[in-house]
């Protein structure tokens, strides 16, 4: 349905065959989670367009619910790629190259996005690149004019989002090397849920971290878990237990507002306070890191982002955290990581990327992305 609206216009000029994907803009679609997101961006990095929407449906549900992800993923794409053509004034036949985000995250969703992008390069005669959506948030820093000076390899990334919690050394494009991770929750998780407790909405974020703003976090000690503990692991559970066991006394509906902004702040004053401890080991264990990067929803935390700056400054390194639409879930990190990875494969002389055979995959470990560049396997 989407092809025959499409104006597919000229072709994009070619040069030689490994150039012309790199010589013509990028169109990036992700649908990994919750958002459907379109982006298209000329060979240099520079955003032509950009679409997001963010799905409504599973507010009821206090969490993304996979199917409903799925099925708005597939009423919303088609349109929003013409949409996002329209936006750059791009005929679909200027474009060099398609790319989405083909994993890790919710098979459903992938499985369309995917789809709709594949077809469309088929469709046009172009390569289509699977992107791994862990790879795109880890790359986000690099994008031309986001951090003053750049952002050379390596560098540490801090991706804390609703569902990635890590450490990663960045090393290169397609090396990179989980430091550590969470062992049950991931941040926005935890942020979540202690949000649902406190009856505040979804996502919990943004409105436990206004509700913190007015509380007093001292009557209301909150425990640390893996506070200290060698490694850079993370673990919320038990932060959430706790949480639920203050709010015990509360249960039968009657939560003072008090209580309420106290726990707020008392639990947001905790996640600063573990993921500044595990950064720091995580700092420990690449002394070679020239900047500190962080990306995800939870990065828009602001009591996280000056812990962040801070434990950073103390250690005489630049900190980073790109704007909040590229630091949730996005297609501009899609296409650039696309962008990344062609280029990487030209000056090592490998022959363009086509992963039309690539089929999506709910896990897809970063480490297995270096095998993008191994010249025996291309
Ligand atoms: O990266 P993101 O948009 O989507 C994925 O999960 O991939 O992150 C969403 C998460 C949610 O859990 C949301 O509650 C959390 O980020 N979040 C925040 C804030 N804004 C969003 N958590 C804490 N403070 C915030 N200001
Ligand atoms: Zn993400």
């Amino acid at each position: 349905m989407i092809m025959s609206s499409l104006p597919l216009g000229a072709p994009a000029p070619a040069e030689s065959p490994a150039q012309a994907p790199i010589l013509a803009p990028v169109l990036a679609i992700e649908s990994s989670c919750d958002d459907t997101a379109c982006a298209i961006l000329a060979p240099d990095g520079t955003i032509l367009a950009e679409t997001v929407l963010s799905q409504s449906g599973h507010i009821p549900f206090g969490g993304v619910v996979p199917e409903i992800a799925a099925r708005a993923h597939l009423a919303a794409l088609p349109g929003l790629v013409c949409q996002t053509l329209d936006a750059a004034g791009l005929p679909a036949g200027a474009l060099g190259a398609v790319a989405a985000s083909t994993g890790p995250g919710l098979i459903g969703g992938l499985i369309v996005g995917a789809g709709v992008g594949k077809g469309l390069a088929v469709a046009l005669g172009r390569p289509f690149i699977a992107v791994n959506h862990i790879e795109a948030h880890a790359l986000t820093a690099r994008l031309p004019g986001l951090v003053p000076g750049g952002a050379p390899f390596p560098y540490l990334l801090l991706l804390v989002s609703g569902g990635h919690c890590q450490c990663i050394a960045v090393e290169g494009v397609g090396h990179y090397r989980k430091l550590g991770g969470t062992i049950d929750d991931a941040a926005g998780e935890a942020f979540d849920k202690v949000a649902k407790m406190l009856g505040l909405g979804w996502p919990g974020g943004p409105a436990v971290e206004a509700l913190a703003r007015e509380g007093d976090p001292a009557p209301w000690p909150l425990p640390r878990p893996l506070h200290g503990r060698p490694g850079c692991d993370f673990s919320f559970s038990g932060l959430k237990t706790a949480v639920a066991q203050k709010l015990a006394p509360y249960d039968n509906g009657a939560l003072p507002r008090a209580v309420a902004a106290g726990i707020a702040a008392s639990f947001q004053d905790a996640v600063a306070d573990i993921v500044g401890d595990r950064v720091v080991h995580a700092l420990d264990m690449m002394p070679d890191a020239t900047l500190l990067v962080a990306a995800g929803g939870v990065a828009a935390n602001s009591a996280l982002r000056a812990r962040l700056d801070a434990l950073a400054q103390a250690r005489g390194l630049p900190f980073a955290a790109p704007p909040l639409r590229l630091c949730t879930d996005n297609a501009v990190m899609v296409g650039w990581a696309a962008i990344e990875t062609m280029r990487a494969r030209l000056a090592l002389g490998l022959p363009p990327v086509d992963d039309l055979d690539l089929l999506p995959r709910p896990r897809w470990p970063l480490d297995q992305m270096a095998s993008r560049f191994d010249a025996t396997a291309a």
